[in-house]
């Protein structure tokens, strides 16, 4: 769901940097092969992610929830020379597909996926990671945030999508009744009162957390 009006969100798109003919191209792809297009970023928030990244020049990216791949292509522009991004999908049809764009990459050498779940897999990747990008399931986030927070060095950047979740975490009933709403108000609750961290709920698409590590 988008916040804005469409005529200002078709404005703020079309005064955004374009995506590149790779990210055209599985952009298309996903919205006509693949079920559930609406999970991938896209162009706005995906130039989003890729300048947080190129602000931050990190060694190390972990994505959680890879999709089709779109945002860790977006991810991978801002990576330090020589770093590497790692990217986490439970889906395994998505493979072959996401390894083909992947392979078109110019950073195709730094780019491991990694096909299983997320709370398996953190737990055996050695690396200290220094920007983290949070879009699988909506209910394991705080075990995802909880994984990692103490592993991260000072300065790290987790970004985590879809915090307001259409906007059903101001909607008392879906609070009181959706479970994936009721665990992204606890999220979002206990990532602004952890002192460990600084953070900003940014209303993009459908709403950005993005927090630092002090
Ligand atoms: C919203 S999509 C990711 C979109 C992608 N980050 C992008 O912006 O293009 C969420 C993905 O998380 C994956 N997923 C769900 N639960 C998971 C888990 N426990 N471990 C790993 N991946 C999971 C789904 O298979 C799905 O592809």
């Amino acid at each position: 769901m988008e916040f804005l009006d469409q005529p200002i969100s078709n404005y703020a798109e079309a005064h955004t940097t374009s995506e590149s003919q790779l990210l055209t191209s599985l952009n298309r792809d996903t919205h006509s092969n693949v079920l559930a297009p609406r999970m991938l970023s896209g162009h706005l928030q995906g130039r989003v992610l890729s300048l947080f990244s190129k602000m931050k020049q990190p060694k190390a990216i972990l994505e959680v929830g890879t999709y089709t791949g779109y945002a860790a292509l977006c991810l991978a522009e801002g990576l330090a020379p020589g770093g590497v991004l790692h990217t986490i999908d439970i889906d395994e049809e998505l493979e072959t597909r996401i390894k083909h764009y992947f392979d078109q990459s110019p950073y195709a050498s730094q780019m491991h996926l990694h096909i299983g779940n997320a709370l398996d897999i953190i737990p055996n990747l050695d690396t200290e990671f220094d920007l983290i990008f949070l879009d699988a399931d909506k209910d394991n986030y705080s075990a995802y945030y909880d994984l990692l927070i103490d592993k991260l060095p000072q300065g790290a950047i987790i970004i985590a999508d879809n915090v307001l979740w259409s906007g059903k975490v101001v909607n008392e009933h879906q609070l009181a009744n959706d479970k994936d709403t009721k665990a992204l108000d606890l999220f979002n609750k206990k990532v602004y009162a952890d002192e460990r961290v600084e953070n900003i709920l940014m209303p993009i698409r459908d709403g950005l957390m993005v927090i630092r590590k002090k």
